[in-house]
This record gives C-alpha cells, sequence and structure tokens, in this order.
C-alpha cells in the first residue's frame, strides 16, 4: 500500500481505494472525502492519543444507547447540524415547492386515519390552547391536488411526544388525514409548546461540549405524500414561540413560520392557523435529475 510519512499519509490512504477489491464510484467518492476531511481534522486540532481513545469511548457508549427508542447518532447529528444539511442535499428547493426539513425521531408509522376537520386530541391539559389548522395542498401550477396523504404529530402541552409519555394515550395528537377535492386539508390539535430533545448520556455531552441548551421552539410536523409527487417532510413553526432563531436542531426555515390567529367562533377552537403547502411533481424531479 505504501510507506507512509506525514506528508504522504493521507495520500497514501486515499490511493489505496479499491485495490484489493471492487468499490464503486460513489464509494470511492465518499471514501476519498471521508479520508481528505478527517485527516485534515486531526491534523488541525493536532489530535492527541487519548483524545482519540476518548472520541472511541464516547461512540461506544451512544451505540450502546440505541434502541426502537432512541437513534442516539441521529440525534448527535441533528445537534451538529448535519441532518438538516443532509436534507438540503437530498431535497434541494429548485422551484416554488415548500421547503423540506428533518423527519426528528419522533415519526410513527400508521397514525390513526382521521377525517377532514377531525380532532387528533385524546388527552386535555390545563395550559393547552387548540387550534383549527387548515390550508391547501397545490402544485407549482397553483391548482389543489386532492388525495394527498397528510400525517401530522406534535408534542402534547407537558412537552413531551405520547410515544415518551406512559400518561398519554396511543397516537395521542398524531393522525392521518387527506386533502379534498380541492386540495383542502382541516384539523383540530392544539399549539405546539418548546420542548428539549433529548439532553442526557452522549447527546447531552455534546450539547454540554458546544455550550448548548437543548430546546426546539413549537412546532407541527408533516408528511405529505402523493403519487406523482416528491413526499414532503416538513414543520411548521409557531413565530411567537421561544427559541426560534436558536433551535438546537438547526432545522426552522423561514418559509415554514407560520402565525397562529385567535379562531372565529364558529371554528370551535382557542387558535386558527392557515399554511399552504406547495409540492414538487416526481416527474418533474425525474426530468432534472436526467439532464
Ligand atoms: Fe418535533
Amino acid at each position: 500500500m505504501g510507506i507512509v510519512n506525514e506528508q504522504n499519509i493521507t495520500d497514501v490512504v486515499i490511493a489505496s481505494l479499491g485495490k484489493h477489491g471492487e468499490i464503486t464510484q460513489r464509494e470511492r467518492e465518499i471514501a476519498t472525502a471521508l479520508i481528505r476531511h478527517l485527516h485534515g481534522f486531526v491534523k488541525d486540532v493536532k489530535l492527541q492519543h487519548h483524545e482519540f481513545l476518548a472520541a472511541c469511548d464516547y461512540l461506544a457508549r451512544a451505540g450502546k444507547l440505541c434502541n426502537d427508542n432512541r437513534q442516539e447518532f441521529i440525534l448527535l447529528g441533528d445537534i451538529l447540524g448535519i441532518e438538516v444539511l443532509v436534507d438540503m442535499m437530498t431535497n434541494p428547493v429548485e422551484g416554488g415547492e415548500s421547503e423540506s426539513t428533518v423527519l426528528g425521531p419522533f415519526y410513527r408509522e400508521n397514525p390513526p386515519v382521521l377525517p377532514k376537520g377531525a380532532s387528533t386530541i385524546q388527552k386535555h391539559y390545563d395550559n393547552e390552547e387548540t387550534v383549527w389548522f387548515e390550508g391547501y395542498v397545490r402544485d407549482e401550477a397553483g391548482n389543489g391536488i386532492a388525495g394527498v396523504t397528510m400525517d401530522v404529530w406534535e408534542d402534547a402541552p407537558n412537552g413531551i411526544y405520547e410515544n415518551l409519555d406512559p400518561d398519554q394515550p396511543e397516537y395521542n395528537l398524531r393522525g392521518r388525514f387527506e386533502t379534498d377535492e380541492n386540495g383542502h386539508y382541516a384539523f383540530v390539535a392544539v399549539r405546539p409548546v418548546p420542548y428539549p430533545i433529548p439532553d442526557d448520556e452522549t447527546a447531552g455531552e455534546l450539547l454540554r461540549f458546544m455550550g448548548h441548551h437543548p430546546n426546539r421552539p413549537g412546532h407541527v410536523h408533516f408528511i405529505l405524500s402523493r403519487e406523482g409527487y416528491r413526499p414532503l417532510i416538513s414543520q411548521i413553526y409557531d413565530s411567537d414561540s421561544a427559541w426560534l432563531e436558536e433551535d438546537s436542531v438547526f432545522a426552522v426555515k423561514e418559509s415554514l413560520i407560520g402565525k397562529f390567529h385567535p379562531a372565529a367562533k364558529e371554528l370551535g377552537t382557542d387558535l386558527h392557523f392557515t399554511f399552504d403547502f406547495v409540492l414538487k411533481a416526481a416527474a418533474a424531479e425525474q426530468a432534472v435529475a436526467a439532464e
């Protein structure tokens, strides 16, 4: 493979790629950049051996924390702003489509299927503010899209998602809705409150290492999907929420911020929130990819 010295070590390792086994072009591209950046990092900070061992121990401890309810590496990637950057690389905004943002660790498959206008609230809290959420899902030409499946989920007024809280009913504040023939959706839920991401164990160590707090501003998660369109994973944010410009996972985008207004009496909720989405046609996406 080559005799190394401090000057040639990075080039020697890169030159070894694929020497004794087939690798794809993409694997070569990723491995080359990974080696270059990691070697550059080690040289930049003059990493010492005891620090390398501490990093190995840290990653080993993070791995042991992973289970069905906690994916520590996504959390670490979130705290470092990596997941949101990966999302930007995966779903670049090329036209008028709505911006995506991170999925986060609290999505559950197969939420309750509910009719338009139904409520996701299964348990009430003294501090809750009920909200009539509504809006249109349109294509880039401005036409409403019927039959869009819309999964929504949010934390409860105590700041906890139901799957992490034994005192909440299963699937509380989660639902699956569908747009009507005009592309209109509506449902009742609560005003989302800020909450801290898990800040114990290795995630907490990283937050403290960076001098950060763990808090996220109030938001509601969405996944919009319909055949023929690029799925949209996103969140909408409360313009009056704390932490809007200091999100611990850097996921807030200007276009995803909306305002809660007092609701008209006939809506039967405390607040009213309107937000429209634009989906990108899957065919257009393929055409761009083929260019
Ligand atoms: Fe969330």
